[in-house]
């Protein structure tokens, strides 16, 4: 089944599934990778394995005078076209709005986020929650991988594992900790929900 991932930065969880994929321990094509930055090493990643790439850049939009929901709509179109069983969110630095959930009403969405359900949603979590660990607000962290839905980092989890936070850790080894389990559950998490299509009854095309 075809996957389409999208990135914006290093693609270390892209390359996971890359991996996955390519040892067969995932069984899946990623059959399209769409940056949002021109400059995510993710698209190198993506090059050296063959997956065709698309970069469609917000900024280019807003220059050309563009809305944030036409970026949205064409995103979706992007996407759209390679005709995906499933879509995963791995780096995605951009709050997708309705104009592209709205079009993707049976294709799931899954998003990586370090963080645990609830907590510390949106940009920089792993260095909010080191700042909460050092002010004795958490004993840990965590990462989850959830379905997208309007409201940010949101959606149900589907799978969630806790970090150990140690007392030594510096924010650098804390990232480590924390990439090193991403790269294992975003190929869980995407290996579930394609489970969860393919037991899907068929719906016939009339
Ligand atoms: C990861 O922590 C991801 O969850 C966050 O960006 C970081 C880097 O991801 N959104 P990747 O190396 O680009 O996959």
């Amino acid at each position: 089944p075809r996957v389409v991932v999208l990135i914006s930065g290093s693609g270390s969880n892209l390359q996971a599934l890359i991996d996955a994929a390519h040892n067969g321990s995932l069984l899946a094509e990623i059959s399209l990778v769409v940056s949002n930055r021109s400059n995510a090493f993710g698209l190198e990643r993506a090059k050296k394995a063959s997956i065709p790439s698309k970069v469609l850049a917000l900024k280019s939009y807003t220059n050309a005078g563009k809305t944030r929901e036409q970026y949205d709509i064409d995103l979706a179109q992007l996407i759209l076209e390679a005709q995906p069983v499933l879509v995963v969110m791995a780096g995605f630095m951009h709050i997708v709005s309705s104009a592209f959930l709205d079009r993707f009403p049976t294709i799931p969405l899954i998003n990586l986020h370090p963080a645990l359900p609830g907590q510390f949603d949106g940009a920089r979590a792993i260095e909010r929650a080191f700042e909460a660990y050092q002010r004795g607000e958490i004993k840990h962290t965590g990462v989850m991988v959830h379905r997208v839905i309007r409201e940010v980092d949101g959606g149900e989890p589907l799978l969630v594992q806790e970090v150990e936070i140690k007392p030594e850790d510096d924010l650098a080894a804390l990232k480590e900790r924390i990439h090193s389990v991403e790269h294992v559950l975003i190929v869980k998490a995407t290996a579930l929900v394609l489970e969860q299509e393919a037991a899907k009854p068929k719906t016939k095309s009339v």
